[in-house]
This record gives C-alpha cells, structure tokens and sequence, in this order.
C-alpha cells in the first residue's frame, strides 16, 4: 500500500525526463545492438512514434501523468501486440534491452529491480504464441 508522501516510481525514477531517457536508451539500444534484431525487425523503420508512445504509456504505468490514455483512451496492450508474433525468445529479448537500458541510465539499483518485476509481468502477459 502506497502512504501518504510516499514517492511513486514515477517520482524516483526522475519524472517525465527520467522516463524520456529510459526510452530513448532502450530504443536506441534496440537500434545499435545486432543480439536485439528479431526485436528491431518488429518494429516500423523509424522508431519515433514507437518512443513517443512507449514514453506516454510509462508515465502513466509509473504512477505519473497519464499521457497515453489522454491521448488514445484504454490501452488494451495485449490486443495491441497481437499483430507482432511474441513468444518467449522476444519477451526475452525486449526484458534483455529494457534490463540494459536501467544500467545504462543508472537507475538506482533497487529501482530496477522492482521494475524489472513489474516488466516482465507485462512482458509476459503480452506473449501470444509458443516458443
Ligand atoms: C514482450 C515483448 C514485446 C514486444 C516484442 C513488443 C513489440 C512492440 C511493437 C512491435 C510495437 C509497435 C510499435 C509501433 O507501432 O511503433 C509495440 C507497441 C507498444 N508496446 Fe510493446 N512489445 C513488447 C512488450 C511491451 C511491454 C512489456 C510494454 C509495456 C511495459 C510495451 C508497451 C508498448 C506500447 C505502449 C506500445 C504502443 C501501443 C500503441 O499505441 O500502438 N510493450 N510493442
């Protein structure tokens, strides 16, 4: 239960400037490293809408402004992941880049770890094939 003057992740992972970074490191990450691939070869050719999107839906999902369903309403994550074939190898893929976007944005080590948590409950729930 969260009290009253408790900081939301939101809140500890450096706001909307914190989030905005955590994105552009993951995405940038799934654009220079050859090992995230399969993943970059899910996404459009230009990654911008895809950062825009991901940034306003973590803002929300943190605790923070809830930029996505400003914008769009209801996510509906899951039916919104169904045109893109995700089983295990590219949960473990997105979990790898997002896990390597925290270190490299020095997110507080506790902090990425709950995260990582919470992540992979998402990632997991979006998987909508075998193997
Ligand atoms: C499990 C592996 C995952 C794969 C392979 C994957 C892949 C994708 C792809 C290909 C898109 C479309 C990008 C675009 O239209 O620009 C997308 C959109 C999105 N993803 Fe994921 N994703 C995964 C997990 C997650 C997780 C764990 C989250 C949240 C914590 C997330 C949040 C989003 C959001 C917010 C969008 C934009 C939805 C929209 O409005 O169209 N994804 N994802």
């Amino acid at each position: 239960m969260s009290q009253v003057g408790e900081p939301t992740v939101f809140e500890r992972i450096g706001g909307e400037a914190g989030t905005r970074a955590l994105v552009d490191r993951f995405y940038d990450l799934m654009d220079l490293e050859a090992a995230y691939g399969t993943l970059r070869a899910l996404h459009p050719s230009t990654l911008d809408g895809s950062r825009d999107k991901l940034f306003w839906f973590l803002c929300g999902w943190l605790g923070g402004p809830q930029h996505y369903t400003d914008r769009f309403g209801h996510p509906m994550l899951r039916a919104r992941h169904l045109p893109f074939a995700i089983g295990i190898r590219e949960r473990e893929l997105w979990m790898a880049c997002m896990q390597q976007a925290m270190r490299e944005s020095e997110i507080d080590e506790a902090l990425a770890e709950q995260l990582a948590k919470a992540f992979y409950g998402t990632a997991d729930w979006m998987r909508n094939r075998g193997g």
